[in-house]
């Protein structure tokens, strides 16, 4: 099953994640995905994520996404200004399995990757992971609902 097609999925990136996030747009595209818009940076020059991420945060917790996805070097910089918004749960995934437990226990709706510590093919399992995996609810949502 493609659970890609009907989402309407938000990315953002600085320099560093530049190539890996134009490497992620194409494989959603050719999935189907309804919806994908990419907040920037829009090239390898040094910048700053905070400057690209607020913008995305916004857009999702308006509803104007389902999802978003981040990336930055290390994946961190770019999750900690996403988790600055209430209704943001940016989780920072380097492996499918983490990428499955941001779904099932966190209902993480941002996927945040470390763009220099993994290759292309495993970002896009986790990708494939992270947007397979339904949040499993009950004992999750009543931590959810006390961050
Ligand atoms: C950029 O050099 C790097 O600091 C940034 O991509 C990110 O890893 C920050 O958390």
């Amino acid at each position: 099953m493609n659970h890609l097609k009907h989402l309407r999925i938000a990315i953002c990136n600085d320099h560093a994640g530049y190539d890996l996030k134009n490497q992620i747009i194409e494989y959603l595209e050719g999935k189907g995905a309804e919806k994908i818009k990419d907040f920037g940076a829009y090239s390898t020059e040094s910048c700053d994520y905070p400057d690209f991420a607020h913008p995305m945060a916004s857009a999702v917790k308006k509803g104007e996404f389902d999802y978003g996805i981040s990336i930055c070097g290390t994946g961190n910089g770019i999750s900690m200004v996403l988790n600055k918004h209430l209704g943001i749960r940016a989780a920072l995934c380097w492996k499918p399995e983490i990428a499955a437990l941001a779904r099932q226990h966190n209902d993480a709706n941002v996927l945040s990757m470390p763009a220099r510590f993994i290759t292309e093919s495993e970002a896009l399992d986790i990708v494939d992971t992270f947007f397979a995996t339904e949040f499993e609810g009950g004992r999750h949502q009543t931590r959810i609902d006390k961050i």
